[in-house]
Parts: C-alpha cells; sequence; structure tokens
C-alpha cells in the first residue's frame, strides 16, 4: 500500500497548523444556498463562486487542501486556465468528495444512508490520475427520541469502512465524515451519547476492514446541544465534552481529527476549536471529566470546515462581482481565524 504517500499527505494539508476549506457542496446544496440568498442558480455563478473562493490572495497560508466536488475538478477560471492548475501553483492540494449523497434507508423511512460505493474504484483511479490526494465520504445520521437506530449506524459505518478501505488502496487519504446533525431539541448528553455509539461502530467498521487508522482523518461533529435545545452550553463545557468523546472513541494511531463546523456559525466553530487546543488551561480546569486527560492529547484537532468559512462571505457576494475584494478578505480572514484556532490564540 501506498503508506508512504499518504503519510506525506497528511503531513503537508495540515503543516504549520494550516487546514482543509471544504468547498465540495453537491449541485443541489450549493443550489440551495443561492436560492437563499437571493442568487441566480446557474452553472456559470457556482462556477464564479468558486473561483473567487480558489483565487483569494494568500489562501495557502492557512489551507493545505480543499476538497472539491466532481463538477469543480473540470471547471476553469475566467481566463481559461484550470482550478487544478491554479491550485497546483499555490502548493494547495486537492481531494474530492466521493460519495454519492444520501438515500433513504430500506425499512427506516426516517432515515439516511450515504450511497456510493457501485464504480467507486473506478472513480477513484480517474481523480488519482487527474492529481488528487484525498477524498471525503459524508454520512450523517440525526438525533430524535428514538433514532438512530442501530441499522442506520451500522449501514453507514459500514460504508465509510468499505469506502476508507478503496481510497487506502488507490493511494488516496481518506476522510472518514461521521456526522450527528445538530437539527434537534437534544441536550449536550445525548450529542455526546450517540457520537459515542457512531464513532465505536465506525471503528470497528475501519478495523474489520483492515484500514490503517494511520492514514486517514476523521471528520466529526463537535458534541454540541441541538439548535432548538432550551441549554446551549458554552464554550469551555462543549470543547472539553468533545475531547472527553474523542478521547473514549478514538485510536490514538489517528493522526489527525479535523472537525465539520455542521452549520455553526464561523465565529463560534473558531471559538470552540481555539478551546480544545488550549491545553492548559483544559488541564487545570477544575471538572471531573478532565482530570485524567493527557498533557498531550495523541492527534492533531484541526478544522476541515464548509459554512463556517463560506457562509460569511457568501453572504457578502450575493452574486455581485464588484465584491470580489470584501469577500476574498472575509475567506482570508476565516481561515486565519481558524489556523489561530489550531494554534490556542485565536480571539473573537
Ligand atoms: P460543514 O463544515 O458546513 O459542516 O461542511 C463540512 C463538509 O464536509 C461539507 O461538505
Amino acid at each position: 500500500m501506498l503508506i508512504k504517500k499518504m503519510t506525506n499527505t497528511i503531513k503537508t494539508l495540515f503543516a504549520e497548523e494550516r487546514g482543509i476549506l471544504a468547498m465540495d457542496e453537491s449541485n443541489p446544496t450549493c443550489n440551495q444556498r443561492f436560492i437563499e440568498l437571493g442568487i441566480p442558480v446557474t452553472e456559470e455563478n457556482r462556477r464564479a463562486w468558486r473561483e473567487l473562493i480558489l483565487t483569494t490572495p494568500d489562501l495557502h497560508h492557512a489551507i493545505g487542501g480543499v476538497i472539491l466536488f466532481d463538477e469543480t475538478v473540470y471547471q476553469q477560471q475566467h481566463h481559461g486556465a484550470s482550478f487544478l492548475q491554479l491550485l497546483r501553483e499555490n502548493n494547495i492540494l486537492f481531494g474530492i468528495k466521493v460519495d454519492k449523497g444520501m438515500q433513504s434507508l430500506a425499512l427506516h423511512p426516517l432515515e439516511q444512508m450515504t450511497s456510493g460505493l457501485d464504480g467507486l474504484r473506478a472513480r477513484l483511479n480517474t481523480y488519482a490520475g487527474l492529481g488528487a490526494v484525498f477524498t471525503k465520504w459524508r454520512a450523517a445520521v440525526s438525533i430524535t427520541a428514538s433514532l438512530p437506530t442501530l441499522a442506520c449506524i451500522e449501514a453507514n459505518a459500514d460504508a465509510l469502512a468499505r469506502f476508507a478501505a478503496l481510497s487506502q488502496e488507490a493511494g488516496l487519504v481518506p476522510i472518514v465524515e461521521p456526522e450527528v446533525m445538530m437539527t434537534g431539541t437534544h441536550n449536550l448528553d445525548r450529542c455526546r451519547e450517540v457520537t459515542t455509539q457512531f464513532l465505536r461502530a465506525v471503528f470497528r467498521h475501519l478495523n474489520q476492514q483492515e484500514v490503517v487508522v494511520e492514514t486517514m482523518i476523521l471528520k466529526p461533529n463537535m458534541i454540541l446541544p441541538g439548535v432548538d435545545c432550551p441549554i446551549q452550553d458554552d464554550i469551555d463545557i462543549i470543547a472539553n465534552t468533545t475531547i472527553a468523546c474523542m478521547l473514549e472513541t478514538v485510536p490514538a494511531a489517528v493522526p489527525v481529527i479535523a472537525f465539520l463546523s455542521g452549520g455553526q456559525s464561523g465565529d463560534l466553530a473558531s471559538a470552540r476549536l481555539n478551546a480544545m487546543n488550549l491545553r492548559d488551561s483544559r488541564i487545570a480546569s477544575t471538572s471531573d471529566d478532565l482530570k485524567n486527560l493527557k498533557q498531550t492529547l495523541p492527534w492533531q484537532l484541526a478544522f476541515s470546515f464548509s459554512r463556517a468559512i463560506q457562509f460569511p462571505a457568501l453572504q457578502l457576494w450575493g452574486g455581485v462581482h464588484e465584491h470580489k475584494k470584501a469577500v476574498q478578505d472575509a475567506i482570508y480572514r476565516r481561515v486565519c481565524d481558524n489556523q489561530r484556532a489550531r494554534r490556542g490564540v485565536y480571539q473573537q
């Protein structure tokens, strides 16, 4: 297996506390975001938006890699040079979302399962030939009083593991993304309980498929109360609970945990990541949960945000080309804020 290549990919992606910018929204998701902001839904606008992101001056200071959607891989800048060429020139690695989205889970109409394994080996070889060095697969579960079911957790964990095995076979670092969604009224403890269950299942399946966890990236949710929960815990409680959950479930051999943002605001996502990276204050805390925390965590705690980086800028853009400078300033500010959060020096 191409272990050395994958190890180098991970080193490069996260060197100097850089992180990953996720811009791999499928066309329906990207279109929906445009509709909400009154931006005309056209292929040209999707292209223009992605050009704005990728041409942000000095993006590579804080971003080691971008996750693309298939359409973007083949798109070009307005003057004709390809996006892939631009990324190469700026020393930004690219990866690709290879799942095909979620479908309703058989016999469980309220739940969903990620599809895309059919034909995946051939698609991976195509992307590797185009220069991709990593891949992403997202499996999302929702919380209600009776969900998720074991069926949903197990089916999605199995697909994640089979995706990861196929990616590693092709020398592509898999970003394994099991997401517990923040929609709902559940509290922090319930999110922790479901996330623990999901992550345990994911690592059990990864182990069964003999995935090399040293050359994968885990992209989980932070442990958060549901958006409609009346108790919204403070930043330190969220950071500490998230770390405690990861220590219970994620093997020390995993090199990087790169969180998704899941619908958090840009500021909150950075502040919570920052709190997780503030080792010393965590250790000094009196919370029972923290007494046994190690001084040094086994993995890097990084970011692979989409909405928490893109949303403030997308609102400024509104489809208007003249807003370019303000938009790119906003993107640059957010990616640097997240790099500072990795260093534990972010201030709101
Ligand atoms: P969010 O950061 O918006 O949750 O997105 C993560 C992701 O992987 C998008 O494709």
